[in-house]
C-alpha cells in the first residue's frame, strides 16, 4: 500500500494557556508541523492535523496566584490570543480544541478507568513534598531545586529544563516551595503510578531494537539514555485543585496529573473534529494502517517517546507514533528565549510592527529551524533573509514575469515556439522538485526543503537575466515568446510548490496568475506537463514582499533591549539587620590593583592574586576563576576589604576580600574604583 493511501495523524504539542506564543513555539513546533501537514494534504492524504489548549496543570494555576484571578480567567484569555495567533500565521489545524472542555474531561477519565480496571496502575502511599506554611503538597512547578541528574539549581518538581530529565519531586536537593518560599516537608499521600518499569522493554523492542534508529538523532539519543538509566514508577495523579478529577473511588481531592491529561487531549481533540464532520475518529487512532507523528520541542521528549506510548500500550487497541521529529531550542540574538525576562519575540508583537508578513517570518523561522541543534535568530538574519531572498529572489522573479507579461501580451500567456537547450533544461529541473522537496519534507527535513524552494525561485531568475527579454524584444520577438511562456511555467510552479511555507503568498500568487481555475496540483509538475497553457488569462499584478529597512530592525533590537526585564529573573536576598555605624567604621576599604593572577591548582573556582595597596602586597584568593581569565585580571583596580582576618584557603592564605556583584545572569561585577588615578591604598568611605 502506498503512503498516500494510508491516513496520516499529526499532533502538534498543546501548548500550555499561561501565557501568549513567541518565535520559539512557532520554529520548533507549528511551522514544521503545518508544512508537514499541508504537504501531505497536496498528495490527496486523509490528514488530521490535531493541536488545543493545554489548560490544567501548575503552570495554570500559578499564573493565576501571581496575577490574582481564577484559573478560569487565564486561560480563557490566552486560549484566545494563541488562537488567533494561529490563524494569522496560517497554521492549518484541522481542530484546535481545549483541554477545558467536556468531551476532554470525559475522554481522560474514560482512559484513566481502562487502566485502572486492567489493574495497570500501582496505589501507592508515600511521603511527598508538603508545604506547611501554604498548607499544600507540592508537585511540578509548585517546588523547585537541584537537579540530581545534571545539577542545575532550578530544575521542577517534574522535570528539569536543562537536561530534560523528568523527576519525582522528591529527587531534588535542597527542595524549596515556590508557593511560600518554605522547605518542603515529608506528609503521606496515596497516588496513583504508572509503572513504567514494567514496560521497559516494551520501549526497547519498539525503539531501540525496533526500526526507530530512523528518529532524529536528538529523539533517539535522549529514550536511550532514559533506558539505559532505567525506567521508574511514575505517580499520574496530583493533590491539587486544579485539573481533571481522578475518576475513581477513595481519591478526594485529587487531579490527574497535567501529563498524564494533556496528550489525550489529542484524541479528545480528534474525536471533537471527528464529529463535526462526520468521521470515525477511532480511524486516526485504532488503524493500524493510519501513521502518527507527534511534532514537539524537546523538552517533550520523554512524555512522547516514553510516558504516552505506555499510556497508549497499556490501554490496547491505540497505534503507536510513527516518529516524534522534536526540534531543539531557538534562542533570540545569542541568549535563550525567556518569557520571565521578557527576552523574546511575542507573535502578536511581531504582526503589529509587520502585519502583511507573516510568511517572512515563518521563512526565517524554516530556513534557519532548530532541526539538529539549537539555534539563533536575530533580527539581522531575518532582514537579510527577507530582503536577500524573498524580495531579490523569489519576489524579483515573481515581478519581472508578470509584469513584462502584461507589457507585451496584456496579461495573456503567449505560445511557446522552439525550445532552445536552457529553456527545457530550465522545465527539466522544475520537473525535479516536488520529488526533490517532498523527500526532504518526508525526511523532517524543512530546512532544506525552503532551500530547494528558494533554489527554484533562483533558477528562474537567473534564467531571465541571462535570456534578457527585456533586450531581446527589440530584436526577436518571437524568441521572447517563448521565454516568456517558460518562464511563466516556473511562477505557477512556485505557485503551488510554495503552499506548505508560504500560503499567504500563494494565495496572492495563485490570484495573480488566476490559477484556482486550472487546478493545478504536486504531480502536474512532477510530470513535466504544461501548467500555464496559451491563452490563458493572468491577473493583476502585486508585489509579493517588501523590502525591510534598517531603521525597522534597529527599532526591533531597541525593543527587545528596553523591554527585557532583567530584575523578575533576579532572585533577591532578603536584606541583613542594620548594624551600628561604628560597624561599619570598623571595616577598612582600600583601592587595590591587581599585580598577578593563577588559578589555584586543582580548583575550578579559585584565582589566587598578589594586590598591591600602596603600603604593602597582600596574598588574595576569591572565587572568581570561573568568571574571568587570569590575565584580563592584572592591572585591575578593585575595591578591598584590607582588615579582614586572614583566612587558610586551600592552604593559602588569603589576607583580604575583593568587593563583587552578580547582575541577573549570575555574571560577577567588579566594585571597582572607576578612577585609576587613585592611588593604592587610597580608603574607600
Ligand atoms: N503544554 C506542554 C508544553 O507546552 C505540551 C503538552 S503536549 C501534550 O510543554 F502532549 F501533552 F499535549
Ligand atoms: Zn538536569
Amino acid at each position: 500500500m502506498s503512503k498516500t493511501a494510508s491516513k496520516l495523524t499529526i499532533t502538534a504539542a498543546l501548548p500550555y494557556t499561561n501565557g501568549p506564543l513567541h518565535i520559539g513555539h512557532l520554529a520548533g513546533v507549528y511551522v514544521p508541523a503545518d508544512i508537514f501537514a499541508r504537504y501531505w494534504r497536496a498528495q490527496n492524504r486523509e490528514v488530521a492535523f490535531i493541536c488545543g489548549s493545554d489548560e490544567h496543570g501548575v503552570a495554570i494555576s500559578m499564573k493565576a496566584r501571581n496575577e490574582g484571578i481564577s484559573p478560569q480567567e487565564v486561560i480563557d484569555t490566552y486560549d484566545g490570543i494563541i488562537r488567533k495567533a494561529f490563524q494569522d500565521f496560517g497554521i492549518s489545524f484541522d481542530n484546535y480544541s481545549r483541554t477545558s472542555k467536556p468531551v476532554h474531561h470525559e475522554t481522560a477519565q474514560a482512559f484513566f478507568k481502562t487502566l485502572h480496571q486492567k489493574e495497570v496502575f500501582q496505589e501507592i502511599t508515600s511521603e511527598q513534598l508538603y508545604d506547611p506554611e501554604a498548607q499544600a503538597f507540592l508537585a511540578d512547578r509548585y517546588v523547585t531545586g537541584q537537579c540530581p541528574q545534571c545539577g542545575h539549581p532550578e530544575a521542577y518538581g517534574d522535570q528539569c529544563e536543562a537536561c530534560g530529565s523528568s523527576l519525582n519531586a522528591t529527587e531534588l536537593i535542597q527542595p524549596k516551595s515556590t508557593l511560600s518560599g518554605a522547605t518542603p516537608e515529608l506528609k503521606e499521600t496515596k497516588h496513583w503510578f504508572l509503572p513504567l518499569d514494567q514496560y521497559e522493554s516494551f520501549i526497547d523492542e519498539w525503539i531501540i531494537q525496533g526500526h526507530r534508529s530512523d528518529w532524529k538523532p536528538n529523539v533517539y539519543g535522549q529514550v536511550k539514555s532514559w533506558v539505559d538509566n532505567g525506567l521508574k514508577p511514575r505517580a499520574v495523579t496530583r493533590d491539587l485543585d486544579w485539573g481533571i478529577p481522578v475518576p475513581v473511588e477513595g481519591a478526594q481531592g485529587k487531579v490527574l496529573y497535567v501529563w498524564f491529561d494533556a496528550p489525550i487531549g489529542y484524541i479528545s481533540s480528534t474525536k471533537e473534529w471527528a464529529e463535526q464532520n462526520g468521521k470515525n475518529w477511532e480511524d486516526y487512532w485504532k488503524d493500524p494502517q493510519t501513521e502518527l507523528v507527534h511534532f514537539i520541542g524537546k523538552d517533550n521528549i520523554v512524555f512522547h517517546c516514553i510516558i504516552f506510548p505506555i499510556m497508549l500500550k497499556a490501554h490496547g487497541d491505540y497505534i503507536l507514533p510513527e516518529n516524534v521529529p522534536a526540534n531543539e531550542f531557538l534562542n533570540l540574538e545569542g541568549k535563550k528565549i525567556s518569557t520571565s525576562k521578557n527576552w523574546a519575540v511575542w507573535l502578536h508583537e511581531y504582526l503589529e510592527e509587520f502585519p502583511e508578513q507573516q510568511d517572512v517570518l515563518r521563512y526565517v523561522l524554516t530556513a534557519n529551524a532548530p532541526e539538529t541543534k539549537d539555534n539563533d535568530f536575530t533580527w539581522k538574519d531575518f532582514q537579510t533573509r527577507n530582503n536577500s531572498e524573498l524580495v531579490a529572489i523569489y519576489g524579483n522573479f515573481v515581478n519581472r514575469v508578470l509584469v513584462l507579461s502584461q507589457k507585451y501580451y496584456d496579461g495573456v500567456v503567449p505560445a511557446a515556439g522552439d525550445y532552445k537547450s536552457q529553456d527545457t533544461a530550465l522545465l527539466e529541473a522544475v520537473g525535479l522538485m516536488p520529488e526533490k522537496i517532498g523527500q526532504a519534507i518526508e525526511k523532517y527535513r524543512f530546512r532544506e526543503a525552503s532551500q530547494i524552494l528558494m533554489q527554484l525561485a533562483r533558477l528562474g531568475n537567473k534564467y531571465l537575466a541571462d535570456e534578457e527579454p527585456w533586450k531581446q524584444i527589440k530584436t526577436d520577438a518571437v524568441r521572447v515568446q517563448t521565454i516568456m511562456h517558460t518562464a511563466l511555467q516556473v511562477t505557477a510552479a512556485l505557485a503551488v510548490l510554495s503552499e506548505p511555507f508560504l500560503p499567504h503568498t500563494t494565495q496572492k500568487l495563485k490570484k495573480m496568475l488566476h490559477l484556482d481555475a486550472l487546478g493545478l496540483d504536486w504531480q502536474n509538475i512532477a510530470t513535466a506537463q504544461e501548467l500555464l497553457p496559451k491563452d490563458h488569462q493572468l491577473g493583476e499584478v502585486q508585489l509579493l514582499f517588501q523590502r525591510i529597512e534598517d531603521a525597522s530592525i534597529e527599532a526591533q533590537i531597541q525593543k527587545l533591549e528596553t523591554t527585557q526585564n532583567d530584575t523578575t529573573a533576579m532572585t533577591f536576598e532578603p536584606q541583613k539587620e542594620s548594624i551600628p555605624f561604628d560597624t561599619f567604621e570598623a571595616l577598612d576599604l582600600r583601592v587595590g590593583e591587581i599585580k598577578t593572577a593563577q588559578r589555584v591548582p586543582k580548583t575550578d573556582k579559585l584565582m589566587q592574586m598578589e594586590v598591591d595597596l600602596g603600603y604593602e602586597q597582600r596574598t588574595i584568593v576569591s572565587g572568581i576563576a570561573q568568571h574571568f581569565d587570569a590575565a584580563s585580571l592584572i592591572g585591575k583596580k578593585v575595591s578591598v576589604v584590607a582588615n579582614l582576618a586572614p583566612r587558610k584557603i586551600r592552604g593559602v592564605q588569603s589576607q583580604g576580600m575583593l568587593l563583587l556583584a552578580e547582575d541577573a545572569e549570575g555574571q560577577l561585577i567588579f566594585m571597582s574604583p572607576e578612577d585609576s588615578n587613585l592611588p593604592n591604598g587610597a580608603v574607600i568611605r
